[in-house]
């Protein structure tokens, strides 16, 4: 995957099909224009399957799970067990009780930061983190590392974007207590190779959380081949609804952390003056879980297998062989992030010198393009390339090329606009 690949080599995935499950992609805007819709690394459009998956929950059997002991709510329970098991088989855990249904990523690292850095990170102690995180992989750290009198490491990148690999071993040579490091950087596309990472944190004695809330949605990820000990993502990025998250630890830690939140559901026995806790996973899912969301995060799962993350990765990388080079090739645009495709997803930063990323959107949205402009909760990363901001293009399984072809015909819009 080092080079451009040609556009005939996407034939594999059906993408007019793959469109047709989507009713929002249909839609027009306002003004009547067709949707380009180019900001899935916020959030992905959801297919009927996900939809009819949560609608059958509300309109057949919905009842609270865990709970009852009559039909509906053993049916419930049984589709919410079984989305655990699906999304374990997912990111091959080796147990369905390693995987913990949050909200989100950002809720999953703040569990882990909480349940395991509260008891395992003391004052003195290193965390070491990259400048590629998003806020959600960063702050949590930053917090725990003031409230225990621990200290951050941040390690940089090259000017491609790519993490500076010699500065994360010595780094980690000086002895880390936690890596908490992205899977793949959703402010540029980079894909962090962590499988080689973890190997060299793990024998540093490092733990290490895996941020994959921009890999899992787009790429096998498979926690026993990362060798991580704790990994992080959202539904809402890979078609499931907002409300659907997942944090993936090995048994032998979770079992040993306090929980997260207390009250129901979570406990073993309460008595006035003590309370013993629930077993796996239970024991982190405090009150009544957003299960319907978690059951459309298992249908999710099973219409991404059904189209193949391979293909997906595959087909999303031709889309950004097509438009980086048209990209790079148009006047007074700025691309970030890796030329070439190698170690990368489809995620494309760029700016347009001499207008602001958010007058880029709106003029984008009159097109009917949607994309994200700002800092990508990524404030250190923008730092760091000595912007404020940049204009994101993020593609998924149903992008075309013609999509790409509009988001350039933007760019000559907004061009003459701003008179440049
Ligand atoms: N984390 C999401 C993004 O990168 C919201 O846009």
């Amino acid at each position: 995957m080092t080079s451009m690949l040609p556009r005939t080599e996407v034939a594999t995935l059906d993408v007019r099909t793959i469109r047709a499950d989507f009713p929002v992609l249909s839609r027009k805007t306002a003004s009547g224009k067709t949707v380009v819709y180019l900001d899935n690394a916020a959030t992905s459009q959801k297919p009927r399957q996900v939809l009819d998956a949560m609608r059958t929950v509300y309109e057949e059997h919905n009842a609270n799970i865990h709970r009852g002991v009559y039909e509906f709510s053993e049916r419930t329970t049984a589709a919410f067990e079984g989305a655990r098991e699906r999304v374990a088989r997912f990111i091959n855990a080796p147990e369905p009780r390693e995987v913990i249904f949050v909200r989100n990523a950002t809720e999953g690292v703040n569990l882990v930061a909480y349940a395991w850095g509260r008891d395992n990170i003391k004052s003195g102690d290193r965390i070491v983190t990259s400048v590629l995180e998003h806020h959600s992989n960063f702050v949590p750290w930053q917090q725990l590392a003031a409230e225990t009198g621990a200290t951050i490491a941040v390690v940089g990148i090259d000017e491609d974007g790519r993490l500076d690999r010699d500065q994360l071993r010595a780094e980690l040579r000086k002895g880390a207590k936690l890596l908490a490091l992205t899977h793949t950087s959703n402010g540029l596309g980079t894909i962090n190779p962590v499988r080689e990472i973890v190997a060299e944190a793990k024998a540093s004695g490092a733990t290490v959380l895996v941020d994959a809330a921009q890999s899992v949605p787009h790429l096998p990820v498979d926690v026993a081949d990362i060798g991580c000990d704790f990994l992080v993502f959202s539904g809402h990025k890979m078609l499931a609804p907002p409300g659907s998250g997942v944090v993936w630890g090995r048994a032998s830690l979770l079992l040993k952390m306090r929980p997260f939140l207390y009250g129901g559901d979570m406990i073993s026995r309460v008595a006035i003056d003590t309370t013993t806790w629930n077993e796996l996973p239970w024991k982190f899912e405090a009150g009544t879980s957003a299960y319907v969301d978690a059951i459309g995060l298992g249908a999710a799962v099973d219409y991404l297998q059904g189209v193949g993350l391979e293909a997906i990765h595959r087909h999303e990388l031709a889309l950004t062989g097509y438009l980086l080079p048209k990209l790079l090739a148009t006047d007074g645009v700025v691309v970030y992030g890796p030329k070439d495709l190698a170690d990368r997803v489809g995620v494309v930063s760029f700016n347009i010198e001499g207008i602001h990323p958010h007058d880029v959107a709106t003029i984008f949205d009159s097109e009917g393009v949607c994309v994200r402009a700002g800092h990508h909760c990524n404030q250190p990363l923008m730092n760091r390339l000595g912007t404020a901001a940049t204009t994101r293009a993020s593609f998924y399984l149903y992008n075309t090329f013609e999509e790409c072809d509009a988001l350039i015909a933007a760019i000559g819009t907004a061009k003459r606009v701003f008179k440049i």
